[in-house]
Order: structure tokens, then sequence, then C-alpha cells
């Protein structure tokens, strides 16, 4: 990513500074680990994951820095230091998300020629409108009223499956996996990517500001429709453990190649951070 992102003596300094300062402050790298991962798994090589990983981390990274703005989420705290509103401005958070978006397109592009039109639809549909964009617009929405079971589901398969769901499709598409193996890794996937949403809510009862590197206890101030509110802690972990069964159970046929996967979705609902 250091590569691609523009340097911090570029100009508009303040911009770029605010990009490197959010896309490198600390995050867990998850979704590149799963790209990278899940092409080494279906026999591919991990140069030609490589754009695609970073392409997801900054995806991710941008919709972290709108999130945490104050018409957003509202937060002062992310990956352990102030959120990039909070270290710049809301108009240059808001451009350094923009940039870090149309950025990670371009990135995406460099992968083999042969996959790019694949991945650029499943990648910008997990991430727009239909995907985590439409997520995060019925998570603002969801704080109105008693949210149901459903709504939860369905905002948290939006605002977070989507992108993890195609973080691994991404590897699959690289390492050249056939219809088979990309539509197990997608339930794999999608299993994952609803158990993490699911665990990131039961940390926001659970763990506190300085292990999460943002501010616990949000969600319940600001009326979040979360599994927790739903469903209670208890049922939620258990949730999340049913989650992770199932994209466990999606794995099998791959054996002990898919270990590494294995480790990451145990980490998924084991994590405190
Ligand atoms: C946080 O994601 C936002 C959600 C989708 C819940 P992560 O917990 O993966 O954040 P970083 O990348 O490690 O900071
Ligand atoms: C975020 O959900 C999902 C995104 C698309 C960023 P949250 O609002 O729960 O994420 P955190 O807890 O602020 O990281
Ligand atoms: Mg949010
Ligand atoms: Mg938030
Ligand atoms: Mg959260």
């Amino acid at each position: 990513m250091d590569g691609v992102v523009p340097g911090g003596l570029e100009e508009p300094r303040r911009l770029h500074r605010a990009v490197r300062y959010s896309l490198f402050a600390g995050g867990k790298r998850l979704r590149p680990a799963l790209v990278l991962l899940t092409c080494r798994l279906v026999g591919g090589r991990e140069k030609d994951a490589l754009p695609a990983a970073a392409a997801l981390e900054m995806i991710h990274t941008y919709s972290l820095i709108h999130d945490d703005l104050p018409a957003m989420d509202d937060d002062d705290f992310r990956r352990g230091k102030p959120s990039c509103h909070k270290a710049f401005d809301e108009a240059t958070a808001i451009l350094a998300g923009d940039a870090l978006l149309t950025l990670a397109f371009e990135t995406l592009a460099k992968c083999p020629a042969a996959v790019v039109p694949q991945l650029v639809k499943v990648v910008a549909d997990a991430a727009g409108a239909r995907g985590m964009v439409g997520g995060q617009q019925a998570d603002l929405e969801g704080t109105r009223g008693k949210p149901t079971p459903a709504l939860v589901r369905f905002i948290h398969r939006k605002k977070t499956a989507a992108l993890l769901r195609a973080s691994v499709q991404a590897g699959a598409l690289c390492g050249r996996a056939d219809s088979g193996e990309y539509n197990t890794l997608t339930e794999f996937g999608e299993n994952l990517g609803l158990a993490f949403q699911v665990a990131d809510d039961v940390l926001d009862v659970t763990a506190s500001t300085k292990q999460l590197g943002k501010t616990a206890g949000k969600d319940a101030t600001a009326g979040k429709a979360t599994y927790p509110a739903v469903f209670g802690l208890d049922r939620s972990r258990r949730e999340a453990a049913k989650l992770a069964g199932r994209a466990l159970g999606a794995l099998e046929d791959f054996g002990r190649k898919a270990d590494d996967l294995r480790e990451v979705m145990k980490f998924v609902i084991a994590r405190t951070s």
C-alpha cells in the first residue's frame, strides 16, 4: 500500500497525510489476510492477489473514516488514535475517504487482466449501495424504534459481511478457483463476515476503549440496532459461535489446506480487539 498511496510530501499534503494517517494507524488487516490466504488455498500465486488485498484494506479504511464522522457514529478514536476528522478536520476526512475508495479501484485493476472485470464487479457490488453503503444507511436509520432480528441481520450482512465475503471472493478469483470452490468459499466468507460483526457488537459492550482502540459502549448510547440489543449478550455469543461453525463447515472439503482460514475464523470470534 505504501507504494501505491501518494507520499506525504506530494501536494496536497494534508490530504495525502490524512490518507496515510488512517491507513497506517495499525488495523488488524483482516480483509487483506483473507484475500491472500484464500488465493493461496485454491493454488494461486500471492503476488496475483496483492493488489486486491491492498484494495480491500483501502475500502475498509475509507469506511472507517466516514463511519467515525460526526454525521455518522461521531467517534473520536480509531485504531488507538484520534479518528481522522479529529487529527485533521471533517472536510479532509471526507476527502481522504473518497481518495481511498477511488485509489482502491485503481489498485484492483493491477490484478491479472483476465480477472479484473469480475473483481471489479464483486468488490463494487459489496462496497456500494447494495452492500456496505446500503448497510451503513440502514444502520443509521436503525436507531429509530426497537430493532427486530430480521433488521439487525440485514444491517450486519450489508454493512460488514459483504466486504469480508468479497475479500474471500477476490482471493478466490485471483487464485482462479473453479465455480465449486468459489461457491463454497462464498459461503465461508458470508458466515465469517456476519460472525465478525456480531463479535464487534459484543466487544462494544464487553471490552474497554483501550482494548478496542475505539470508544467502547457507543452502540448502546446511540441506540444502535445490534445483536446484543436484540438477543442479549449470551445469545449473541452463541449466535457468533453458530455462524463460525457454519463457516468452518464450508471449509471441510479443503482438508488441512484450509487450516490458515480456520485459524482466522477462530480469531474472529475469540478476539479482544
Ligand atoms: C471495524 O473493523 C469495523 C467493522 C466492520 C466492524 P475491524 O475490527 O476489522 O477494524 P481494524 O481494521 O482492525 O481497525
Ligand atoms: C461499521 O460498523 C461498519 C462499517 C462499514 C465501517 P460499526 O460502526 O459497528 O464499526 P465500529 O464499531 O465503529 O468499528
Ligand atoms: Mg457504524
Ligand atoms: Mg462505528
Ligand atoms: Mg461496532
